[in-house]
């Protein structure tokens, strides 16, 4: 990473830490921005922290997290050389789900991720993350299992690993088989150039 992106993200950061942009604001504890690799080629966008990552202000560091390194392990990786994101950066209350109102107001810090980290494939744990960054009206049990085209990059969707501790059949497989489709767009698959889709931006 080049020291002006470093130094953009470490700036994003601490515009983050002071937000008032939306009401979770005055419930969270800490604001959790992301962690990890800056330069990784494989970044992941969860959905928002919970209550140990409110606490601790780091993504991924309760249950679900625990299962996130050994799915990660599983592919190779430790969380140190991968980057991890979520859609909302503070706790909703009670972890209910994200509103519109906090994904619209919370979305310019992950673009803004996005483009600076610049993964070549990002792994979208659960429905928010997915329907944010995919725009397809459609639940994650039916995109996944795919790798996607996304803005010069690979985006490949999967279940949230509280989904997948929460339990039902087969998820575990299907999760891990996710992990290692995003494995294999990390090595085999040529990067998409496609410069005039990085000028339009990622959300649109
Ligand atoms: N669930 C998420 O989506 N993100 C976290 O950081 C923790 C749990």
């Amino acid at each position: 990473m080049s020291d002006d992106r470093a130094r953009e993200l470490a700036e994003l950061a601490a515009q983050a830490a002071v937000c008032t942009r939306c009401p979770l604001a005055e419930t969270r504890t800490r604001v959790v921005f992301g962690a990890g690799d800056p330069d990784a080629g494989l970044m992941l966008v969860g959905e928002a922290p919970g209550y140990h990552e409110d606490q601790q202000g780091e993504p991924f560091v309760g249950a679900a997290g625990k299962l996130l390194d050994r799915l990660l392990g599983d592919i190779g990786f430790r969380r140190s050389q991968v980057y991890i994101a979520n859609v909302l950066k503070c706790r909703p209350p009670n972890n209910r789900d994200p509103l519109q109102l906090e994904i619209d107001a919370c979305s310019e810090y992950l673009r803004r991720q996005l483009t600076l980290v610049d993964p070549k494939v990002v792994l979208t744990l659960g429905n928010f993350a997915t329907r944010l960054l995919l725009k397809r009206d459609v639940g994650i049990s039916r995109l996944r299992g795919q790798v996607y085209p996304w803005w010069n990059r690979y985006l490949v969707p999967t279940l949230h690993p509280a989904a997948v501790l929460r339990g039902g059949d087969g998820l575990m497989e299907q999760v891990r088989a996710d992990f290692a489709l995003a494995g294999r767009a990390l090595t085999e698959v040529t990067r998409v150039a496609d410069p005039a889709a990085e000028q339009l931006g990622l959300f649109e």
